[in-house]
């Protein structure tokens, strides 16, 4: 298998999830990044960080435009490890849910999935209603990992590139790109404390 990953940044907010995404995966022997930014996050980058969608692109191998539905990962022919979108909005959730593949973000993953590979969907919406419920049961069904970046305080995060870094290494080894980022739970720090 080809090590290549696919990284979609769609409009919801957390851009930075995508961006922290692409920097620790650049430091990842030859693994080549395939990246897709939709127009919405383009306005989420703007919003939310302090990063250009240039900066951001220089860090992946290619860049392709989420109209170009011609593009190489819009193929099952192409070899890859499998895609994370990050952070995935309720229409780039919905889209894969229903294999309506109107976008390249939403064909590359209906791609990966029909051919059995991982795509890891950091979903960010909140409240939820029970389409967005229903969405991510289909979308698990189809095969899709729903994994919303919600932080886990047991490692004791102090700032947002904690919180962050958390998430975007679970994520990560989701893939089967083992990392450091993440912290791994190896017991209570002071046992008396447990309940019972
Ligand atoms: C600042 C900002 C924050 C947003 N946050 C979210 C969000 O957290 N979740 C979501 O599903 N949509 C969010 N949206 C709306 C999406 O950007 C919008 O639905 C867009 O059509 C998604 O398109 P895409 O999936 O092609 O990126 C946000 C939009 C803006 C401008």
């Amino acid at each position: 298998m080809s090590r290549r990953l696919i990284v979609a940044i769609s409009g919801a907010s957390g851009a930075i999830y995508g961006i922290r995404l692409l920097e620790v995966a650049r430091q990842i022997p030859g693994l080549e990044r395939h990246l897709i930014i939709s127009p919405a996050a383009r306005a989420t980058i703007s919003q939310e960080t302090t990063w250009s969608a240039r900066d951001i692109e220089a860090m992946a191998d290619e860049v392709h435009a989420d109209s170009n539905i011609g593009a190489s990962i819009a193929s099952g022919s192409f070899q890859a490890l499998g895609m994370i979108v990050a952070p995935c909005s309720v229409k780039a959730l919905s889209a894969i849910a229903n294999c309506y593949s109107a976008d390249l973000i939403a064909r590359a993953a209906d791609v990966q999935l029909k051919e059995g590979r991982p795509v890891v969907l950091l979903v960010r919406e909140t409240p939820l209603h029970v389409g967005h419920l229903k969405a991510m049961v289909r979308a698990a069904e189809n095969g899709a990992i729903i994994m919303p970046p919600v932080p886990a305080f047991y490692g004791r995060p102090t700032t947002i590139d904690d919180i962050v870094n958390h998430t975007v290494g679970r994520a990560l080894a989701r893939i089967g790109l083992e990392n450091d980022l993440h912290a791994v739970w190896t017991g209570m720090r002071n046992p008396s404390t447990q309940a019972g």
